[in-house]
């Protein structure tokens, strides 16, 4: 149903593979909203979330996608582990390894971290975001999200907005939601877009944010990735925000029914006005409930397999 021991990259998974996890995740809902959120699946399991870059999002619904599941979690990396002590990643995947861990979920700075992780490892490993290059948890809750609000993808017209040159979340989510057959925009001054933009698969590349938002259903906000900006891509942020910001001056341009989506955390004031952030567009919060809905969804068939128990 789903062989995966690995997901390193959303190229990994094809359309039906995705369908899957969404369908999962359906069922993981409803597990959320109950008043016990908990379900005896995968009880024995142990699973090691190594965080060696900060995250709120996605290290917490991870988090709580393991305990929902009753797995055993382990937490490592950051500053209370001996990586700071200089111990390699190779050499700390190894230790946490022979302690018995069956999957280790992996943020990194570092491009390809996950992939390392791997070949270190018989355990099974999750890339939660490494560099510049995929973040494909975050590609399948944003599916998850617009697929609530949208019923479907197929024609569905989403504009990718601002930092794609840095966004490991574009990485991910552009090849995702091409697999599921949605129209996607890139729009973007020069100085935050790839040297060959075209090679990340969108349809077409639009400079003029005012131009394309009318047309979309789906407008996805991108961070300003400030930590990964070598040169200044932009004379200032308020000339960015004037030319590609999401402000409440513009929202008179949008569909009425258009959702607004972004990773987070948020540049309030920069790519997104608190005032859209917080509109009946936004399915900020929406993405940030999904995140455990569909990590639930992946450590289930990852590490489980077969019907899922839904009670205790
Ligand atoms: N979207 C995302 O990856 O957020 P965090 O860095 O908070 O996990």
């Amino acid at each position: 149903m789903f062989n995966h021991k690995h997901l390193l990259s959303i190229d990994d998974l094809s359309k039906e593979d995705i369908e899957t996890v969404l369908e999962h995740a359906k069922t993981f809902e409803e597990v959320n909203q109950r008043t016990i959120k908990k379900l005896p699946t995968l009880r024995g399991k142990t699973v090691c979330n190594l965080f060696l870059e900060p995250s709120t999002r996605t290290r917490g619904s991870f988090e709580l996608a393991e305990k929902r599941l009753s797995c055993d979690s382990l937490n490592a990396g950051g500053s209370s582990s001996s990586t700071v002590k200089g111990e390699s990643l190779v050499d700390t995947v190894k230790t946490l390894s022979s302690m018995k861990v069956d999957m280790f979920i992996v943020r990194s700075k570092y491009a390809g971290a996950p992939l390392k992780v791997a070949q270190s490892t018989d355990a099974c490993v999750i890339d939660a975001g490494d560099g510049k290059h995929q973040h494909p948890t975050q590609a399948l809750l944003d599916l998850y999200a617009i697929w609530k609000a949208k019923g479907s993808f197929e024609g569905l017209q989403i504009g990718i907005v601002g930092d794609i040159a840095h966004s490991r979340v574009a990485g991910s989510l552009i090849a995702a939601l091409k697999k599921m057959g949605a129209v996607v925009y890139l729009i973007a001054p020069g100085t935050l877009l790839p040297a060959d933009p075209k090679a990340l698969g969108a349809d077409r590349v639009y400079h003029n944010f005012e131009e394309i938002l009318p047309q979309l259903d789906v407008v996805y906000m991108l961070r300003i990735q400030m930590e990964r900006l070598e040169d200044a891509p932009f004379p200032s942020l308020r000339e960015y925000n004037s030319l590609y910001g999401l402000t409440k001056e513009r929202e008179h341009l949008m569909k009425e029914d258009a959702i607004i989506c972004h990773p987070g955390p948020i540049n309030r004031g920069v790519e997104l006005d608190s005032y859209m952030a917080d509109s009946s567009h936004s399915v900020i919060l929406d993405q940030v409930f999904a995140g455990v809905c569909i990590r639930m969804a992946l450590i289930y068939l990852m590490l489980g397999g077969g019907n899922v128990e839904t009670s205790y």
